[in-house]
Order: structure tokens, then sequence, then C-alpha cells
């Protein structure tokens, strides 16, 4: 007799060839119209699901994982960043949590150099010259930036993505500065040429500019704290593409302010949808609406290894892309 499909319910609308390829192996429960679901629809998936694939935006806390009903064996997140799930509280319930990695680096490291293009040479504030016009021709003193080539990088977090954006800093003249949980081995500290930095506020003290690219963790919340923003230079730029949690926003935003900071480039806010009005208004940012991953080819990517990770467990294997709490 054939296996049971297992109900997989999928709490956002996904790229239409993941979703075709999730109705033929699954018994798919789709989000068509992409709205986000209520409170009280999460948990109703959670009862009744054996797979749960959710999103960043669904907040997968202890108390909801509490009310999983005794099918749902796995939680497959269609993120990189499992921050939106308790992974503890799952663990505990027996319940896998998988992650999409490996997927998204590239692209992220291509919007991060794209920030630590934008910021110094005030590629926004350029744009808007012009749609405002306000461009009265070239002039000697007109929209001075700050060059990038020979300028000291430091990565907060050399994992997958912190390595690509290292790798096209180089071409563009950066040196490479990290500082991570473990140093990084020493083939790709070569080809890198980059300088590890056990302490953190000496490297921040030293650093032009700084691209926050570590996981949101209990670990990593607020690393980026009022201290330490203040041994920053103020003539130093600050990217962030991981996650708002990071950095101290309310403290970054304050200090843009008053100019204790050169600027801001962020993808990635403390309290999305909502952005802090004070860095709305701020001259020296380059806000984007969480965007660095966004590509065509990589939501796709990551749906087949949301399906890669289902199909895993439904075959009666381990899943590729487990997470456990002694990961984060
Ligand atoms: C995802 C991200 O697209 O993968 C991540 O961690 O931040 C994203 O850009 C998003 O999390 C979807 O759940």
């Amino acid at each position: 007799m054939a296996q049971k499909k297992p109900l997989v319910i999928v709490t956002r609308k996904l790229p239409e060839q993941v979703e075709t390829r999730m109705r033929e192996l699954f018994d798919a429960r789709l989000n068509l119209d992409d709205t986000p679901m209520t409170a009280a629809q999460l948990v109703d998936a959670m009862t009744t699901a054996d797979v749960l694939v959710p999103t960043i935006t669904d907040h997968i806390d202890a108390g909801l994982i509490a009310k999983a009903g005794p099918n749902l064996k796995l939680i497959a997140n269609f993120g990189a960043g499992v921050d939106n799930i308790d992974v503890q509280a799952a663990t505990n319930r027996g319940i896998l949590v998988t992650n999409t990695p490996g997927v998204l680096t590239e692209d992220t490291a291509d919007m991060t150099m794209a920030l630590i293009l934008a910021v110094p040479r005030r590629l926004v504030e350029g744009v808007a010259a012009l749609e405002e016009d306000r461009f009265r021709g070239w002039s000697p003193n007109w929209m001075l930036g700050n060059r990038l080539h020979g300028k000291r990088l430091g990565i907060v977090g050399m994992g997958r993505i912190g390595q690509a954006v290292a790798r096209r800093a180089r071409a563009f003249g950066l040196q490479i500065h990290y500082h991570n949980r473990k140093q990084v081995g020493p083939d790709i500290e070569q080809e890198l040429e980059a300088t590890y930095w056990d302490s953190l506020d000496q490297m921040l003290a030293r650093m032009d500019i700084v691209s926050v690219n570590c996981p949101h963790t209990p670990a990593t919340y607020h690393l980026l704290s009022a201290r330490r923003l203040k041994l920053m230079k103020p003539s130093a730029y600050i990217v962030n593409t991981a996650r708002g949690e990071v950095i101290d926003e309310n403290v970054l935003a304050l200090m843009l302010e008053k100019g204790e900071l050169s600027g801001a480039g962020l993808d990635v806010f403390e309290n999305e949808p909502a952005v802090n009005p004070k860095l709305l208004k701020a001259r020296n940012v380059v806000l984007l609406p969480h965007m660095s991953s966004a590509t065509i080819e990589g939501r796709v990517d990551m749906g087949e290894k949301v399906i890669v990770n289902i199909r895993s467990l439904v075959d009666g294997h381990k899943p590729p892309d487990r997470v456990i709490p002694a990961m984060l």
C-alpha cells in the first residue's frame, strides 16, 4: 500500500515551482494569497501538521511549541536564520528543526558589498540629488565620500556569509579583519589575507567599516551594544545584513544623528517591519527592507532545501540541515 503523504503546512506563499513540487510529494497545505497566519491559525497548523514550514515572520515560541500536536515531527524553516523558532523547546518535545543554509550566501554577500559601496560613496544621496533637481553641475567638492581601497573592513561573524563578503571586499582593496567565536582555518585566513581579532572590542576600535554577518542568538543579542558602538571611530561605517537584534538600534540611530558614526547600511531592523524613525530621517544611511537574500534563484533553492529536509525525514533518514541547540 502506498505510504500516506505527510501533511505539510506552509505559512507563506513560496515560488510556484516549489509549491508545485510540494503538491506532488506531500499533502501540502499552501498559503496561496500569502496572508500571514494569525496566532490562532498557527496554533491550528501546529496541532494538525506532520511538518510545519514557517518563515521569519512566524514566531514559533515555546508557548506555541507546547501546543504542538502528536503528529508534528519537523519544523522545516524556510530561511537560514532560526531565531524565529525556539529550537530548545522544539528539541525538548522531540520535534526536529531544519533550516536552509548555504543557498543564500552569495546573494546576501552581494547585497552586503552593495551597502559597503553605497554608504561611503553616498550612492543613494546622489540619486536623490538628481531626483530632487539639486544637481547644478560638477564641482570639486560635490558629493565627496570616502575611498574604500586600503581601508579596514571588520567582519563580525566569519561563517559562510562573512567569508563570501571578505572575498568580494578583497577585490575592492579592503583589508580583511574579523571576529568570530572560533578562529577560522589557516587556509581560509591565508586565502582571504584575514586578520583574526579575539577581542571584538579591540577590532571595533580600529575598523573603518564594520559588517555584521553573525546569526542572532541569545549570545549575539545586542552584541554591538552602546558600549561597543562607542568604541568605533566616528569616521567609521557600519553595515548589517544579518539581524537587527545584533545591534542596539536605538543607540546606533542616536549616534548617527549626532555624527558619532559616519554612516550605516542596514537591511535588517530590530522590530521589523518597523524602522526606527530616527534612521528613516538620517542622511547618512542606506536602508533596505530585508531583501539581501531576495533573488528568484535563492528562493527556489531555499524551497528545494526545505523539500529535501522533509523528504529525508519521510524516507526515514536524518534531514541534512538539522539545527540543534548546541549550534546556537
Ligand atoms: C530569509 C533570512 O529569506 O534566511 C534568512 O535567515 O534572513 C532571509 O533573508 C527569511 O528569513 C525567510 O524566512
